[in-house]
């Protein structure tokens, strides 16, 4: 592994969107944002997590009304990225601002813009963007949007539950609002975009390997089985194949085709020989090296019980769960570059795995799911470039259980 100070995972992340004329480049700044999803977040998830579960439980409810009917047919896309949304504001604002509507649009429009900034960017040569960049729309929607958080966030920090926000003003010194504005959009919206593509792809799997759902579902009644309430972060811990299922579904539908982007801050030799010239882009290949044989025997095939061997009570290690911890979800082995790797490997998650679990438990608790009737296996992926997004067509069929 080639140390930071030569291959830089935050430029190439700016680069790659033209992250200096949006503001995503406030991401190399320092490492504050990084710091509060590795710490601060993941540090909370026993106090929040209980608070998230009910909320789930809520949006459940709400989204899915049976009033007439024993089933509801619904947009995968749609469904989950309410879910995702509303526990994540959740998590960063608290109860008080996350259910705004004008807010949760607000939060939303900035990707779109750092989007548009990017496309209308790169279609003029080099020297004239940063004379466009100023007056293009996308750039006074971002202005707009940092002007409109820093009135509503500031206005009256929500202190009932540890957020995002309170994970700022505190490491924050001296207190800089304008910078936290920057800084928070661009972490809200890293959060929701993969979290959000993840469950999503998992929830299809659930309709597309149906001989795998009683497993799940027995073992989340039995890790909810001493407590009817809201899901605690040890009983989310407990949930071995779940957590073995979302890995297999992440390898087959990876997030980017492409990962582990670095631009080389000095010229640097690999051990092979390989020249890598100063401010080279280079990436993996994602999406190949999680079907290749060399990594994953039988790669095509999709077997939920694929990471769950190793568990502690079957494995052969020394019982110590070392095994287990190697496999998991968050877990990074050889073949998986899906969190990256390295020292800027994915900090959000341990954040991210807890609430997709909480999500598709729950799911598993309260409804049947499966395709509409007529559609036997998954729709095709969408390709973006080196996103690798779940159909947006895709529609599951949800029936109220007993
Ligand atoms: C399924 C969900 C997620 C996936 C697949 C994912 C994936 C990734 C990947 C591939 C990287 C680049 C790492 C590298 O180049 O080595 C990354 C970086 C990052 N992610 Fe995530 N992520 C997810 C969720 C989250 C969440 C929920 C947060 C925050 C709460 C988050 C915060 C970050 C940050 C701050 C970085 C930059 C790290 C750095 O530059 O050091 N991510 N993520």
């Amino acid at each position: 592994m080639q140390p930071a100070t030569r291959l830089s995972a935050s430029e190439a992340l700016v680069e790659s969107i033209l992250g200096r004329y949006s503001g995503v480049d406030m991401i190399l700044k320092d490492r504050q944002s990084n710091d509060i999803a590795r710490g601060q977040l993941t540090k909370s998830l026993p106090a929040i997590l209980p608070i998230l579960s009910a909320k789930v439980d809520a949006i459940l409810s709400e989204k899915l009304p049976y009033i007439h009917t024993d089933h509801v047919q619904m947009s995968a896309q749609k469904l989950v990225s309410d879910l995702v949304l509303r526990t994540t504001l959740l998590s960063f604002v608290g109860p008080s601002i996350s259910e705004d509507v004008d807010f949760q649009h607000a939060v939303q429009g900035y990707s779109r813009h750092v989007r548009d900034t990017a496309l209308l960017l790169l279609l003029v040569p080099r020297f004239a963007r940063p004379l466009l960049a100023p007056i293009l729309p996308s750039t006074f929607g971002i202005r707009a949007l940092h002007g409109y958080l820093r009135r509503r966030l500031f206005a009256e920090v929500d202190r009932s539950m540890p957020t995002v926000l309170q994970h700022y003003i505190a490491t924050s010194k001296p207190l800089d609002e304008k910078d936290i504005v920057a800084k928070f959009p661009v972490l809200v919206s890293g959060a929701l975009h993969t979290m959000t593509q993840g469950t999503v792809q998992a929830l299809i799997d659930l309709c597309a390997y149906p001989q795998y759902i009683s497993d799940l579902r027995q073992e989340a009644l039995r890790c909810l089985d001493t407590h009817n309430g809201p899901w605690q972060l040890c009983q989310i811990n407990e949930l071995v194949l779940l957590d073995s299922f979302m890995k297999e579904s992440q390898r087959h539908n990876p997030p980017n085709y492409l990962s582990f982007n670095r631009i080389a801050t000095r010229s640097l030799t690999l051990s092979d020989g390989t020249h890598i010239p100063k401010g080279q882009f280079i990436s993996m290949p994602a999406g190949p090296m999680a079907l290749d044989a060399d990594f994953y025997p039988e790669p095509e095939r999709f077997d939920m019980h694929r990471f769950a061997a190793a568990a502690p009570s079957g494995g052969d290690g020394d019982g110590d769960g070392t095994e287990r911890r190697e496999r998991e979800f968050v877990a990074t082995e050889r073949g998986n570059v899906h969190w990256g790797s390295g020292r800027f490997t994915c900090p959000g998650r341990w954040y991210a795995s807890a609430v997709m679990k909480v999500i598709l438990a729950q799911i598993l608790l309260k409804y049947d799911v499966g395709f509409p009737e007529g559609q036997t296996g998954r729709l095709p992926n969408v390709y973006l470039d080196i996103v690798v997004e779940p159909n947006p067509r895709q529609q599951i069929v949800f029936k109220l259980r007993e």
